[in-house]
Protein backbone atom coordinates (compact mmCIF):
# COMPACT_ATOMS: atom_id res chain seq x y z
CA UNK A 1 0.00 0.00 0.00
CA UNK A 2 1.06 3.40 -0.95
CA UNK A 3 2.77 5.25 2.34
CA UNK A 4 0.85 8.17 3.76
CA UNK A 5 4.10 10.07 3.78
CA UNK A 6 4.92 9.53 0.10
CA UNK A 7 2.20 11.74 -1.16
CA UNK A 8 3.93 15.18 -0.05
CA UNK A 9 4.98 16.17 -3.37
CA UNK A 10 5.28 19.90 -4.99
CA UNK A 11 1.36 20.18 -4.47
CA UNK A 12 -0.54 20.07 -1.87
CA UNK A 13 -1.81 17.17 -1.19
CA UNK A 14 -5.28 16.31 0.00
CA UNK A 15 -5.86 12.60 1.63
CA UNK A 16 -9.03 12.04 2.00
CA UNK A 17 -9.65 8.31 3.26
CA UNK A 18 -12.17 6.08 3.29
CA UNK A 19 -13.32 2.84 3.59
CA UNK A 20 -16.25 0.81 2.34
CA UNK A 21 -17.87 -2.56 3.90
CA UNK A 22 -19.52 -5.63 2.70
CA UNK A 23 -22.12 -8.13 4.00
CA UNK A 24 -21.95 -11.11 1.81
CA UNK A 25 -24.17 -13.90 3.06
CA UNK A 26 -23.15 -17.42 1.29
CA UNK A 27 -26.75 -19.82 2.34
CA UNK A 28 -26.08 -23.46 2.42
CA UNK A 29 -29.95 -24.79 0.76
CA UNK A 30 -30.67 -27.57 -0.33
CA UNK A 31 -34.02 -27.80 -3.42
CA UNK A 32 -33.89 -23.30 -3.16
CA UNK A 33 -37.08 -23.30 -6.13
CA UNK A 34 -39.24 -25.18 -3.29
CA UNK A 35 -41.97 -22.81 -2.69
CA UNK A 36 -41.56 -24.09 0.78
CA UNK A 37 -38.10 -23.09 0.97
CA UNK A 38 -37.73 -19.05 1.62
CA UNK A 39 -34.19 -18.44 0.98
CA UNK A 40 -34.31 -16.51 -2.48
CA UNK A 41 -36.90 -14.45 -1.39
CA UNK A 42 -35.17 -14.26 1.82
CA UNK A 43 -32.10 -13.01 -0.07
CA UNK A 44 -33.76 -10.50 -2.40
CA UNK A 45 -35.83 -9.00 0.35
CA UNK A 46 -32.63 -8.48 2.77
CA UNK A 47 -32.47 -4.56 2.79
CA UNK A 48 -36.46 -4.12 1.85
CA UNK A 49 -38.54 -6.20 3.47
CA UNK A 50 -41.38 -4.34 2.23
CA UNK A 51 -40.81 -4.51 -1.55
CA UNK A 52 -41.61 -6.60 -4.83
CA UNK A 53 -37.70 -7.01 -6.30
CA UNK A 54 -37.07 -7.25 -9.99
CA UNK A 55 -35.17 -10.10 -11.22
CA UNK A 56 -33.01 -11.41 -14.41
CA UNK A 57 -32.71 -14.58 -14.26
CA UNK A 58 -29.65 -15.66 -16.34
CA UNK A 59 -29.25 -20.19 -16.60
CA UNK A 60 -25.92 -21.97 -17.73
CA UNK A 61 -26.98 -24.04 -20.64
CA UNK A 62 -25.46 -27.23 -19.22
CA UNK A 63 -27.67 -26.65 -16.10
CA UNK A 64 -30.85 -26.40 -18.04
CA UNK A 65 -29.87 -29.62 -20.39
CA UNK A 66 -29.46 -31.42 -16.96
CA UNK A 67 -32.57 -30.02 -14.86
CA UNK A 68 -35.05 -29.21 -17.82
CA UNK A 69 -38.15 -28.79 -15.63
CA UNK A 70 -35.68 -25.90 -13.47
CA UNK A 71 -37.35 -23.04 -15.87
CA UNK A 72 -41.11 -23.78 -14.72
CA UNK A 73 -39.50 -24.54 -10.93
CA UNK A 74 -38.22 -21.01 -10.83
CA UNK A 75 -41.52 -19.88 -12.57
CA UNK A 76 -43.56 -21.56 -9.77
CA UNK A 77 -41.36 -20.42 -7.12
CA UNK A 78 -42.02 -16.60 -7.93
CA UNK A 79 -45.89 -16.96 -8.29
CA UNK A 80 -45.62 -18.56 -4.61
CA UNK A 81 -43.42 -15.58 -3.70
CA UNK A 82 -45.13 -13.30 -5.87
CA UNK A 83 -45.06 -10.76 -3.21
CA UNK A 84 -41.39 -10.46 -3.12
CA UNK A 85 -40.12 -11.80 -6.83
CA UNK A 86 -41.34 -10.46 -10.09
CA UNK A 87 -39.39 -11.96 -12.92
CA UNK A 88 -38.43 -9.71 -16.10
CA UNK A 89 -38.68 -11.06 -18.93
CA UNK A 90 -37.78 -14.79 -20.36
CA UNK A 91 -35.11 -16.78 -18.32
CA UNK A 92 -31.71 -16.03 -20.43
CA UNK A 93 -30.02 -19.08 -21.20
CA UNK A 94 -26.08 -18.32 -21.32
CA UNK A 95 -23.55 -20.88 -22.87
CA UNK A 96 -22.69 -23.09 -21.03
CA UNK A 97 -18.34 -23.63 -19.59
CA UNK A 98 -15.22 -21.51 -20.96
CA UNK A 99 -17.46 -20.89 -24.03
CA UNK A 100 -19.51 -18.38 -22.03
CA UNK A 101 -16.18 -16.00 -21.11
CA UNK A 102 -14.64 -16.41 -24.35
CA UNK A 103 -17.19 -16.17 -26.42
CA UNK A 104 -17.16 -12.23 -28.63
CA UNK A 105 -20.21 -10.32 -28.19
CA UNK A 106 -21.69 -12.46 -25.43
CA UNK A 107 -21.05 -9.68 -22.85
CA UNK A 108 -22.67 -6.53 -24.84
CA UNK A 109 -25.86 -9.72 -25.05
CA UNK A 110 -25.81 -9.64 -21.66
CA UNK A 111 -25.63 -6.29 -21.14
CA UNK A 112 -28.62 -5.77 -23.88
CA UNK A 113 -30.66 -8.45 -21.91
CA UNK A 114 -30.43 -6.06 -18.67
CA UNK A 115 -31.07 -3.22 -20.97
CA UNK A 116 -34.02 -4.77 -22.09
CA UNK A 117 -35.42 -5.62 -18.83
CA UNK A 118 -35.06 -1.77 -17.28
CA UNK A 119 -32.63 -3.17 -14.48
CA UNK A 120 -31.75 -0.52 -12.22
CA UNK A 121 -29.25 -0.32 -9.11
CA UNK A 122 -31.48 -2.22 -7.39
CA UNK A 123 -32.36 -4.69 -8.85
CA UNK A 124 -30.96 -8.18 -9.35
CA UNK A 125 -29.88 -10.34 -12.02
CA UNK A 126 -29.63 -13.50 -10.95
CA UNK A 127 -26.95 -16.05 -12.41
CA UNK A 128 -27.71 -19.65 -11.92
CA UNK A 129 -24.85 -21.98 -13.30
CA UNK A 130 -21.20 -22.94 -13.06
CA UNK A 131 -18.25 -20.75 -12.26
CA UNK A 132 -17.64 -19.83 -15.94
CA UNK A 133 -21.31 -18.16 -16.19
CA UNK A 134 -21.30 -16.68 -12.93
CA UNK A 135 -17.98 -14.88 -14.24
CA UNK A 136 -19.46 -13.80 -17.35
CA UNK A 137 -23.22 -12.63 -15.86
CA UNK A 138 -21.10 -11.12 -12.45
CA UNK A 139 -19.02 -9.06 -15.11
CA UNK A 140 -21.98 -7.74 -16.96
CA UNK A 141 -24.16 -7.18 -13.73
CA UNK A 142 -20.97 -5.58 -12.45
CA UNK A 143 -20.30 -2.84 -15.03
CA UNK A 144 -24.29 -2.51 -16.44
CA UNK A 145 -25.19 1.08 -14.52
CA UNK A 146 -21.91 0.69 -12.69
CA UNK A 147 -23.20 -2.34 -10.69
CA UNK A 148 -26.83 -3.88 -10.22
CA UNK A 149 -27.21 -6.20 -7.52
CA UNK A 150 -26.26 -9.85 -8.22
CA UNK A 151 -27.46 -13.28 -6.64
CA UNK A 152 -25.42 -16.36 -7.53
CA UNK A 153 -26.48 -20.00 -7.55
CA UNK A 154 -22.63 -22.09 -8.24
CA UNK A 155 -23.96 -25.23 -9.96
CA UNK A 156 -20.60 -27.66 -10.12
CA UNK A 157 -18.99 -28.87 -6.79
CA UNK A 158 -16.24 -26.03 -7.75
CA UNK A 159 -18.11 -22.94 -7.72
CA UNK A 160 -19.56 -24.27 -4.44
CA UNK A 161 -16.51 -24.70 -2.51
CA UNK A 162 -14.29 -22.56 -4.12
CA UNK A 163 -14.80 -19.95 -7.32
CA UNK A 164 -18.59 -19.24 -6.93
CA UNK A 165 -17.91 -18.04 -3.57
CA UNK A 166 -16.06 -15.08 -3.86
CA UNK A 167 -15.78 -11.50 -4.87
CA UNK A 168 -14.50 -11.70 -8.54
CA UNK A 169 -15.74 -11.83 -12.05
CA UNK A 170 -14.04 -11.84 -15.38
CA UNK A 171 -13.61 -12.93 -18.88
CA UNK A 172 -11.21 -13.97 -21.58
CA UNK A 173 -9.78 -11.68 -24.44
CA UNK A 174 -6.96 -10.90 -26.61
CA UNK A 175 -6.78 -15.09 -26.59
CA UNK A 176 -5.64 -14.01 -22.27
CA UNK A 177 -8.07 -16.07 -19.51
CA UNK A 178 -9.47 -13.25 -16.88
CA UNK A 179 -8.19 -10.56 -18.99
CA UNK A 180 -11.39 -8.22 -17.99
CA UNK A 181 -13.08 -8.17 -15.18
CA UNK A 182 -13.79 -6.38 -11.69
CA UNK A 183 -13.86 -7.25 -8.02
CA UNK A 184 -17.78 -6.93 -6.85
CA UNK A 185 -18.90 -8.42 -4.00
CA UNK A 186 -22.29 -10.40 -4.99
CA UNK A 187 -25.66 -8.97 -2.98
CA UNK A 188 -25.62 -12.98 -1.88
CA UNK A 189 -24.73 -16.76 -3.13
CA UNK A 190 -26.51 -19.63 -2.78
CA UNK A 191 -25.14 -23.11 -2.47
CA UNK A 192 -28.13 -25.11 -3.42
CA UNK A 193 -26.41 -29.08 -2.97
CA UNK A 194 -29.47 -30.27 -5.12
CA UNK A 195 -27.47 -28.93 -8.42
CA UNK A 196 -24.81 -30.88 -7.83
CA UNK A 197 -26.86 -34.09 -7.89
CA UNK A 198 -27.15 -33.54 -11.57
CA UNK A 199 -23.15 -33.30 -12.80
CA UNK A 200 -21.20 -35.63 -14.42
CA UNK A 201 -18.82 -37.60 -12.07
CA UNK A 202 -15.92 -35.95 -13.54
CA UNK A 203 -17.50 -32.48 -12.32
CA UNK A 204 -18.09 -33.91 -9.12
CA UNK A 205 -14.51 -35.09 -8.19
CA UNK A 206 -13.33 -31.96 -9.86
CA UNK A 207 -13.84 -29.52 -6.92
CA UNK A 208 -12.89 -31.78 -4.54
CA UNK A 209 -8.91 -30.99 -5.16
CA UNK A 210 -10.08 -27.32 -4.45
CA UNK A 211 -10.92 -28.37 -1.00
CA UNK A 212 -7.79 -30.85 -0.10
CA UNK A 213 -6.27 -27.68 -1.16
CA UNK A 214 -7.83 -25.44 1.15
CA UNK A 215 -7.73 -27.76 3.78
CA UNK A 216 -3.78 -28.37 3.35
CA UNK A 217 -2.78 -24.61 3.67
CA UNK A 218 -5.70 -23.85 6.55
CA UNK A 219 -7.27 -26.28 8.43
CA UNK A 220 -5.47 -29.59 9.67
CA UNK A 221 -8.52 -31.05 11.02
CA UNK A 222 -10.10 -30.69 7.86
CA UNK A 223 -7.79 -32.73 5.95
CA UNK A 224 -8.28 -34.96 8.58
CA UNK A 225 -12.05 -35.35 8.15
CA UNK A 226 -11.40 -35.63 4.30
CA UNK A 227 -9.01 -38.36 5.07
CA UNK A 228 -11.48 -40.14 7.20
CA UNK A 229 -14.34 -39.66 4.38
CA UNK A 230 -12.50 -40.28 1.08
CA UNK A 231 -14.27 -43.46 0.29
CA UNK A 232 -17.64 -42.02 1.09
CA UNK A 233 -16.78 -38.98 -0.76
CA UNK A 234 -14.95 -41.52 -4.07
CA UNK A 235 -18.67 -42.50 -3.87
CA UNK A 236 -20.17 -39.03 -4.55
CA UNK A 237 -22.06 -39.63 -1.13
CA UNK A 238 -24.45 -36.58 -1.21
CA UNK A 239 -24.59 -35.67 2.77
CA UNK A 240 -20.68 -35.90 2.86
CA UNK A 241 -20.71 -34.35 -0.47
CA UNK A 242 -22.54 -31.17 0.79
CA UNK A 243 -20.35 -31.14 4.28
CA UNK A 244 -17.15 -30.76 2.30
CA UNK A 245 -18.36 -28.25 -0.07
CA UNK A 246 -19.70 -26.10 3.13
CA UNK A 247 -16.75 -26.42 4.84
CA UNK A 248 -14.17 -25.73 1.83
CA UNK A 249 -16.51 -22.42 1.11
CA UNK A 250 -16.22 -21.58 4.63
CA UNK A 251 -12.63 -20.84 4.43
CA UNK A 252 -12.41 -18.93 1.29
CA UNK A 253 -14.92 -17.11 2.27
CA UNK A 254 -12.63 -16.11 5.29
CA UNK A 255 -9.65 -15.71 3.57
CA UNK A 256 -11.52 -12.94 1.55
CA UNK A 257 -13.24 -10.97 4.92
CA UNK A 258 -10.21 -11.92 7.37
CA UNK A 259 -7.13 -12.26 4.73
CA UNK A 260 -6.48 -8.36 4.62
CA UNK A 261 -6.75 -7.75 1.27
CA UNK A 262 -10.21 -8.69 -0.23
CA UNK A 263 -9.12 -7.14 -3.69
CA UNK A 264 -5.95 -8.83 -4.24
CA UNK A 265 -3.42 -5.65 -4.36
CA UNK A 266 -0.97 -7.10 -2.97
CA UNK A 267 1.88 -9.77 -4.45
CA UNK A 268 0.22 -12.83 -2.56
CA UNK A 269 -2.58 -15.05 -3.81
CA UNK A 270 -2.96 -17.30 -0.75
CA UNK A 271 -5.41 -19.44 -1.66
CA UNK A 272 -3.81 -20.72 -4.82
CA UNK A 273 -1.53 -23.57 -3.55
CA UNK A 274 -0.48 -25.85 -6.47
CA UNK A 275 -2.27 -23.05 -8.92
CA UNK A 276 1.24 -22.38 -10.38
CA UNK A 277 1.83 -25.15 -12.32
CA UNK A 278 -2.42 -26.54 -12.17
CA UNK A 279 -2.66 -23.13 -14.96
CA UNK A 280 0.12 -24.08 -16.75
CA UNK A 281 -1.03 -27.68 -17.02
CA UNK A 282 -4.17 -26.35 -18.17
CA UNK A 283 -3.46 -24.18 -20.83
CA UNK A 284 -0.46 -26.58 -22.10
CA UNK A 285 -3.08 -29.62 -22.53
CA UNK A 286 -5.68 -27.07 -24.29
CA UNK A 287 -8.09 -27.68 -21.26
CA UNK A 288 -7.83 -31.52 -21.90
CA UNK A 289 -6.75 -31.69 -17.89
CA UNK A 290 -9.56 -30.08 -15.85
CA UNK A 291 -8.83 -27.37 -13.66
CA UNK A 292 -9.69 -29.52 -10.68
CA UNK A 293 -7.69 -31.94 -12.01
CA UNK A 294 -4.63 -29.84 -12.71
CA UNK A 295 -5.11 -28.43 -9.27
CA UNK A 296 -4.92 -31.89 -7.82
CA UNK A 297 -1.31 -32.72 -9.65
CA UNK A 298 -0.45 -29.24 -8.79
CA UNK A 299 -1.01 -29.83 -5.22
CA UNK A 300 0.60 -32.97 -5.28
CA UNK A 301 3.71 -31.53 -6.39
CA UNK A 302 3.85 -28.80 -4.15
CA UNK A 303 3.67 -31.30 -1.59
CA UNK A 304 6.33 -33.20 -2.44
CA UNK A 305 8.42 -30.01 -3.74
CA UNK A 306 7.31 -28.70 0.10
CA UNK A 307 9.40 -31.89 1.24
CA UNK A 308 12.37 -31.21 -0.80
CA UNK A 309 12.69 -28.04 0.26
CA UNK A 310 13.01 -28.92 3.65
CA UNK A 311 9.90 -27.53 4.78
CA UNK A 312 7.19 -30.27 5.54
CA UNK A 313 8.66 -33.19 6.84
CA UNK A 314 8.79 -36.25 4.97
CA UNK A 315 6.08 -38.65 4.56
CA UNK A 316 3.21 -36.60 4.82
CA UNK A 317 3.78 -36.10 1.10
CA UNK A 318 2.73 -39.63 0.40
CA UNK A 319 -0.44 -39.00 2.63
CA UNK A 320 -1.11 -36.29 0.35
CA UNK A 321 -0.94 -38.33 -2.78
CA UNK A 322 -2.77 -41.21 -1.09
CA UNK A 323 -5.80 -39.16 -0.46
CA UNK A 324 -5.94 -37.36 -3.51
CA UNK A 325 -5.81 -40.78 -5.21
CA UNK A 326 -8.37 -42.41 -3.04
CA UNK A 327 -10.71 -39.49 -4.29
CA UNK A 328 -10.30 -40.66 -7.71
CA UNK A 329 -7.79 -38.56 -9.46
CA UNK A 330 -4.67 -39.02 -11.28
CA UNK A 331 -1.61 -37.66 -10.30
CA UNK A 332 0.10 -37.34 -13.14
CA UNK A 333 0.58 -35.97 -16.78
CA UNK A 334 3.12 -36.63 -20.01
CA UNK A 335 2.83 -32.93 -20.45
CA UNK A 336 4.71 -32.28 -16.68
CA UNK A 337 7.91 -34.04 -18.56
CA UNK A 338 7.47 -31.96 -21.89
CA UNK A 339 10.32 -29.58 -22.27
CA UNK A 340 10.40 -26.57 -24.62
CA UNK A 341 13.20 -25.85 -26.96
CA UNK A 342 15.67 -24.86 -24.88
CA UNK A 343 15.60 -27.90 -22.75
CA UNK A 344 13.49 -25.90 -20.26
CA UNK A 345 10.73 -27.63 -18.60
CA UNK A 346 7.21 -26.54 -20.47
CA UNK A 347 5.65 -26.20 -16.85
CA UNK A 348 8.33 -23.79 -15.58
CA UNK A 349 6.95 -20.97 -17.43
CA UNK A 350 3.41 -21.56 -15.07
CA UNK A 351 6.06 -19.55 -12.17
CA UNK A 352 6.29 -16.26 -14.16
CA UNK A 353 2.84 -16.31 -15.62
CA UNK A 354 1.99 -16.67 -12.00
CA UNK A 355 3.95 -13.91 -11.28
CA UNK A 356 2.48 -11.99 -13.99
CA UNK A 357 -1.12 -12.06 -13.33
CA UNK A 358 -0.97 -9.80 -9.85
CA UNK A 359 2.74 -8.38 -10.65
CA UNK A 360 5.05 -8.06 -7.78
CA UNK A 361 7.09 -10.22 -6.36
CA UNK A 362 6.84 -13.75 -7.01
CA UNK A 363 5.09 -15.36 -3.93
CA UNK A 364 3.86 -19.02 -3.82
CA UNK A 365 2.35 -20.97 -1.27
CA UNK A 366 3.69 -24.28 -0.01
CA UNK A 367 3.23 -25.89 3.27
CA UNK A 368 5.10 -26.72 6.35
CA UNK A 369 2.86 -28.75 7.99
CA UNK A 370 -0.20 -30.16 7.05
CA UNK A 371 -2.78 -27.22 7.75
CA UNK A 372 -0.33 -24.53 7.22
CA UNK A 373 0.82 -22.42 4.35
CA UNK A 374 4.34 -20.72 3.82
CA UNK A 375 4.92 -17.79 1.52
CA UNK A 376 7.76 -18.46 -0.64
CA UNK A 377 9.44 -15.92 -3.27
CA UNK A 378 11.42 -18.45 -4.97
CA UNK A 379 11.11 -21.83 -6.22
CA UNK A 380 14.20 -24.80 -7.28
CA UNK A 381 14.10 -25.15 -11.02
CA UNK A 382 15.94 -28.62 -9.79
CA UNK A 383 14.14 -29.25 -6.97
CA UNK A 384 11.06 -28.90 -9.15
CA UNK A 385 11.99 -31.27 -11.19
CA UNK A 386 13.28 -33.88 -8.73
CA UNK A 387 9.45 -33.65 -7.46
CA UNK A 388 8.00 -34.39 -10.85
CA UNK A 389 10.18 -37.39 -11.29
CA UNK A 390 8.90 -38.56 -7.64
CA UNK A 391 5.23 -38.04 -9.43
CA UNK A 392 6.20 -40.22 -12.31
CA UNK A 393 7.57 -43.32 -10.28
CA UNK A 394 4.11 -43.37 -8.54
CA UNK A 395 2.31 -43.90 -11.93
CA UNK A 396 1.30 -47.44 -11.88
N1 LIG B 1 -14.41 -15.65 -10.11
C1 LIG B 1 -13.53 -16.36 -9.46
O1 LIG B 1 -13.08 -15.99 -8.37
C2 LIG B 1 -13.06 -17.65 -10.03
C3 LIG B 1 -12.14 -18.41 -9.31
C4 LIG B 1 -11.73 -19.64 -9.82
C5 LIG B 1 -12.24 -20.07 -11.05
N2 LIG B 1 -13.15 -19.30 -11.74
C6 LIG B 1 -13.65 -19.73 -13.06
O2 LIG B 1 -14.60 -20.76 -12.93
C7 LIG B 1 -14.65 -21.47 -14.17
C8 LIG B 1 -14.77 -22.94 -13.92
O3 LIG B 1 -15.99 -23.16 -13.28
P1 LIG B 1 -16.58 -24.62 -13.04
O4 LIG B 1 -15.51 -25.53 -12.61
O5 LIG B 1 -17.74 -24.42 -12.17
O6 LIG B 1 -16.96 -25.15 -14.48
P2 LIG B 1 -17.78 -24.53 -15.70
O7 LIG B 1 -18.49 -23.31 -15.35
O8 LIG B 1 -16.82 -24.47 -16.85
O9 LIG B 1 -18.86 -25.68 -15.97
C9 LIG B 1 -18.48 -26.97 -16.41
C10 LIG B 1 -19.60 -27.62 -17.22
O10 LIG B 1 -20.64 -28.07 -16.34
C11 LIG B 1 -21.90 -27.61 -16.80
N3 LIG B 1 -22.71 -27.52 -15.58
C12 LIG B 1 -22.64 -26.58 -14.60
N4 LIG B 1 -23.45 -26.92 -13.59
C13 LIG B 1 -24.05 -28.09 -13.92
C14 LIG B 1 -25.00 -28.94 -13.28
N5 LIG B 1 -25.46 -28.69 -12.04
N6 LIG B 1 -25.40 -30.05 -13.91
C15 LIG B 1 -24.93 -30.35 -15.14
N7 LIG B 1 -24.02 -29.61 -15.80
C16 LIG B 1 -23.59 -28.48 -15.20
C17 LIG B 1 -21.60 -26.35 -17.55
O11 LIG B 1 -22.60 -26.08 -18.52
C18 LIG B 1 -20.27 -26.69 -18.20
O12 LIG B 1 -20.47 -27.39 -19.40
C19 LIG B 1 -13.38 -21.07 -14.92
O13 LIG B 1 -13.72 -20.22 -15.99
C20 LIG B 1 -12.57 -20.32 -13.89
O14 LIG B 1 -11.77 -19.32 -14.47
C21 LIG B 1 -13.56 -18.12 -11.25
ZN1 LIG C 1 -8.60 -23.27 -8.40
Amino acid sequence: MLERSRLATWGETHLQHFAVSYDLPVVFTRDAFDPANPTFADALRRLEPAKRHRVAIFVDSGVQAAMPSLERAIRRYAAAHAGAVAIEGDIVVVPGGEEAKTRPGLVEELLGALSARAMDRHSYAVAIGGGAVLDVVGYAAAIFHRGVRHIRFPTTVLAQADSGVGVKNAVNAFGVKNLVGTFAPPFAIINDGAFVDHLAPREKRDGMAEAVKVALIRDRTFFEWIEANADALAGFHPNTLDRLIERSAKLHMRQIAEGGDPFETGSARPLDYGHWSAHRLESLTGHAVSHGEAVAIGVALDTRYSVLAGLLPEGEDERVHALLTTLGFTLWSETLARREADGQLAILRGLREFQEHLGGELTVTLIDAVGHGVEVHRMDHGLIGAAIGWLAERQV
